[in-house]
């Protein structure tokens, strides 16, 4: 574990604000490919299901189906947050939204004609600790019951730290849970006000010790930067409380400011730090992480020394899906419950985001799937392309299609500004090109590029 310090001074930003002020637009984060709004939407029921039967056929055997489960419910609102969640305090909803996960689940499973192998699971939210460890307990069990894991499978779950009890850990830990994510965001007093979102930091260290003493080998903070009354001084605060318990990885992402799609934002407009004040956050807090022990994965995650996420990005056999960075090489990602996504790499699809419309389409035994999306090969080829950039910093399109004129032309001109450095058939990102890799990406994404005014649904690259 390394040292870190308060600059003197206040850094001068590595990127220059020119470049940041030309590529600061709004541009997909590329958990997908197409991103979602770019969807075209021409699936029907009857073809989700073949899709899946052929995946899991061609796919299924050997890298088993990783499951996302979506547990939207939250007690509280914190205002900053671009998450799918339904805010009650009324725990009554907890059994019946179970039911409905294990009777979606069965869906899939009358599919198949055995029990599938199961790689991953991630409880994801929402707050999948707002349920009580029986209620989890029971929806772990139907899972465990109808599915046989994979030799090397992974569980995990995103915590609350308010509201994660030991109970919570336990029971995960029985069903092979070894993984947990923390929303931290920031520890600054000012900062959560803001946020409405208080979080005591010896509550954090509370559950983050009994954690480790209950097995967890893996746990993850999410930090935030970009958030409102945040400064490097504030920042620095954070970073400090974070040295003392030193989790294995950490999300630094950046914040997503959509207050169209979520008006609680608006509310701490006036506070948020400007687009140049922004990068510096990310860029000392990148140095002070780098300074603690971490090395960068891909765009805002960090890992320390012998995680395998890091070695999985060294070996150059990181993945990304809808939930980020991942080891995993399943080509099946289920996502269970309303809102989630599923990837069954011939297809996406996205659940009822209500809680209500989600429980009535299973009610009547029907896929929940309002939003979807069947690849076309030159998608997936489009895809392959866009996620080695995200997970490699570089590309070869030898053996593909011809580069469109445009695209080489695009390339040229972030060769000129430094990004990037084209190679013989490929390309590889600079260090100074780190910063804007969702644009490079965007450059090779023809619904970005066919209607470039009209794009105001993803948050700004920077
Ligand atoms: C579902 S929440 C985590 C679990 C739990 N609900 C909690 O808050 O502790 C997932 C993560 O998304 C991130 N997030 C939510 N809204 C965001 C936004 N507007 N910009 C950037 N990150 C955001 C936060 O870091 C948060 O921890
Ligand atoms: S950040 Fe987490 S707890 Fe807060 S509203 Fe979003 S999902 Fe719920």
């Amino acid at each position: 574990m390394g040292y870190f310090v308060f600059p003197n001074h206040y850094p001068t930003l590595m990127s220059a604000p020119a470049l940041i002020k030309k590529y600061n637009v709004p541009a997909p984060r590329y958990t997908s490919y197409p991103a979602l709004p770019h969807w075209n939407n021409d699936l029907s029921a009857e073809s989700w299901e073949n899709h899946f039967k052929r995946s899991y056929q061609e796919f299924g055997e050997s890298d088993g189906i990783s499951l996302y489960i979506h547990l939207p419910y939250c007690e509280s609102l914190c205002t900053y947050c671009g998450c799918n969640k339904r805010i009650t305090k009324n725990h009554r909803v907890e059994i019946p939204y179970i039911s409905a996960v294990m009777k979606e689940w069965n869906m899939y499973l009358a599919l198949l004609d055995k029990k599938p192998k199961l790689s991953g699971i991630h409880l994801g939210g929402g707050t999948p600790t707002f349920f009580s460890p029986a209620a989890l307990g029971i929806l772990l069990n139907h899972i465990d019951k109808t599915s046989i894991r994979a030799e090397s499978f992974e569980f995990s779950f995103e915590g609350h730290p308010n509201n994660t009890s030991k109970e919570h850990l336990h029971t995960l830990a029985q069903f092979g849970f070894s993984r947990v994510s923390y929303g931290i965001q920031d520890f600054d007093l000012q900062v959560q006000q803001a946020i409405h979102r208080i979080q005591p930091f010896e509550k954090v260290k509370e559950v983050t010790e009994q954690s480790r003493q209950l097995g967890y080998d893996s746990i993850n903070f999410d930090l935030i930067y970009g958030l409102p009354h945040q400064t490097l001084a504030t920042l620095y605060t954070t970073f400090q409380k974070v040295m003392e318990l030193l989790p294995e990885r950490i999300a630094f992402y950046s914040y997503a400011h959509l207050p169209t799609a979520f008006p609680a934002q608006k509310s701490f407009e006036a506070y948020l730090p400007d687009e140049n004040e922004k990068r510096k956050l990310y860029e000392q807090g990148k140095i002070w992480l780098e300074e603690m022990g971490y090395e960068e994965i891909g765009m805002d995650h960090f890992a320390l020394p012998g995680d395998p996420l890091l070695v999985a990005k060294h070996q150059k056999t990181l993945h990304r899906n809808f939930m980020g960075y991942t080891m995993s090489p399943s080509k099946i990602l289920v996502g269970l419950g309303c809102s989630a996504i599923s990837d069954i790499h011939y297809a996406y699809g996205q659940n009822e985001k209500s809680v209500e419309l989600y429980k009535e389409k299973i009610i009547a035994g029907s896929f929940p799937i309002i939003k979807g999306h069947v690849q076309s090969p030159g998608n997936l080829e489009i895809k392959q392309l866009i996620m080695s950039l995200i997970c490699n910093h570089r590309v070869s399109w030898k053996g593909l299609r011809p580069l469109p004129g445009e695209l080489l032309n695009q390339l040229m001109a972030f060769e000129k500004e430094d990004l990037i450095t084209i190679e013989e058939e490929g390309l590889a990102i600079t260090a100074a090109g780190k910063p804007f890799v969702r644009n490079i990406c965007a450059a090779f994404d023809p619904y970005m590029q066919s209607n470039k005014k009209a794009q105001p649904l993803f948050s700004k690259a920077i």
